[in-house]
């Protein structure tokens, strides 16, 4: 158990919206629950909206689960971890509304305030949080979680971050990706530097093309008026994808210490062209039926403009240049409302120059390694196989690493439960430093711009299909 002797007070800003409700309180209890953290924390919420403890504590009692505990004890942690969550209403934006919280927060505590905020609010929250920071005498630490949008565009990334420094160090943010937090993402480091086989054949010698595919089988779900000024490109590519590719293509580092992880990551940033409009395909989903029900489309969607060209797909091209990957398109594609829910990763290796199974037309197969990040998470590797029998006959076949099977009684930890508890033990390696967010909008921002300005349109398809027709052919390399 770790962290046992630390005193906290976890602050959320934004403690009656969905993050807070879904992912936040509901990643604490788990922690709590497992006595992964100190005794006596407390954590505080602060929001708006007029709520009892009752109220509160009510809302989120209906998202926690008894993944770690028998149902039997879940009970007895749910009622301790309740009387430790106390309510304050009060205005991100007015040094008064911090004033309730200022009198309850224990003088000699760790303080870790989560902005679970709009990004707009994150400067005039931010500077009233510092107001309620530890001078550091008695030892005490304060600490910043930041959820993205960080901006939209290299210039207003810039200026959040100047304003987030003038009251906080760098050494004080954590910008969370919450990709980096799930339990397959963190297997990427272990699979490529653990494993003697891979070091050897990753490059563009022996890899044709990285593909990585995130799919949402559903829509924007309510959050037509944030999703609509960001798009799919802000939404999830520069950040989360973009994280997946820096993962895949970064060098072994000399340690897995927090700058040594990020040094690596932050090359390959920097290695990476950017994107050009012509290796980009944009798509928005179109009302359709399904199962006989009437499905809107994205423009009549409650807080999206009727005539919006924001894109909820997109296909586009990555490039790398660096000895290592100048050959290999990274082909990221992804969208909302499509047929189904999956994440990811394939690593296409090469034909062999001469193989003795090549016939004058045909060769077997290249060899494909599949990472799947969700759902079903798993590590496929498909193999040409002889099929069994009297003729020689060749097949392709997976050797599959199901999580499910190998590691069937594990219950597989949430991205924030492993996030929040890195960020009280102050591990840096799973979040955003400032460098790698900026070289993260150089790759995007000419691109953004200038689909903005030309006012590019969206390709239409059918909610719950396979993405527009544009998308639909291969990109990768073919030799
Ligand atoms: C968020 C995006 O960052 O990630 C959402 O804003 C997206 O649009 C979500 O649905 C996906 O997260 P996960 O963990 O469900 O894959």
């Amino acid at each position: 158990m770790r962290n046992q002797t630390a005193k906290l007070d976890l602050i959320i800003l934004g403690a009656s919206g969905n993050l807070a409700r879904m992912k936040i309180f509901p990643a604490l209890f788990a922690l709590f629950s497992q006595g992964l953290l100190p005794p006596e924390a407390r954590f505080y919420g602060l929001a708006r909206r007029s709520l009892s403890q009752e109220e509160f504590r009510e809302q989120i009692m209906r998202h926690l689960t008894c993944r770690y505990t028998p149902e039997h004890s879940c009970a007895v942690h749910i009622e301790r971890f309740l009387a430790a969550c106390r309510y304050c209403r009060g205005d991100y934006r007015s040094p008064d509304g911090f004033a309730e919280l200022g009198s309850l927060l224990r003088p000699d505590r760790n303080r870790l305030f989560y902005l679970a905020l709009p990004p707009e609010i994150f400067p005039a929250a931010a500077a009233n949080a510092a107001g309620l920071a530890q001078n550091g005498t008695d030892g005490a630490w304060t600490r910043v979680v930041l959820e993205k949008p960080f901006g939209r565009d290299r210039a207003s990334s810039d200026r959040l971050n100047r304003e987030l420094l003038r009251q906080f160090s760098e050494e004080q943010l954590y910008r969370i990706d919450h990709y980096l937090g799930k339990e397959m993402v963190q297997n990427l480091i272990v699979l490529r530097f653990a494993n003697q086989i891979f070091k050897p054949l990753w490059n563009s010698r022996y890899i044709r093309c990285v593909k990585i595919d995130w799919q949402e089988n559903i829509g924007i779900e309510g959050r037509g008026d944030y999703f609509d000024h960001y798009g799919i490109i802000r939404d999830v590519i520069q950040n989360h994808l973009l994280q997946l590719v820096t993962l895949i293509a970064m060098r072994e580092p000399a340690t897995l210490t927090a700058d040594a992880v990020r040094d690596r990551k932050l090359e390959v940033l920097r290695a990476m062209e950017t994107v050009a409009l012509g290796d980009l395909v944009l798509g928005q989903y179109a009302a359709a039926e399904l199962n006989g029900r009437k499905i809107p489309g994205y423009t009549a969607e409650p807080g999206v403009r009727p005539d919006s060209l924001t894109p909820t797909f997109a296909r586009l091209r990555l490039r790398i240049g660096n000895d290592d990957w100048r050959e290999v398109p990274f082909i990221i594609r992804a969208g909302k409302a499509l047929a189904e829910k999956k994440s990811e990763i394939r690593v296409v290796f090469r034909n062999p120059e001469s193989n003795i199974f090549c016939t004058r037309d045909r060769c077997p197969p290249a060899n494909e390694l599949i990472i799947r990040i969700q759902p079903d998470e798993g590590i496929q590797f498909n193999i040409v196989s002889k099929t069994p029998g009297l003729k020689m006959r060749l097949q392709t076949k997976e050797l599959d690493l199901s999580y499910d099977t190998a590691f069937a009684d594990t219950v597989i930890p949430e991205a924030y439960e492993s996030l929040l508890l890195d960020v009280i033990n102050g591990e840096k390696a799973l979040f955003i430093r400032k460098d790698e967010l900026e070289a993260a909008w150089d790759i995007f921002t000419p691109v953004l711009h200038e689909i903005e300005t030309a006012q590019i349109k969206p390709e239409p398809y059918a909610f719950g299909s396979s993405g527009p027709e544009a998308a639909r052919e291969g990109i990768c390399n073919n030799e």
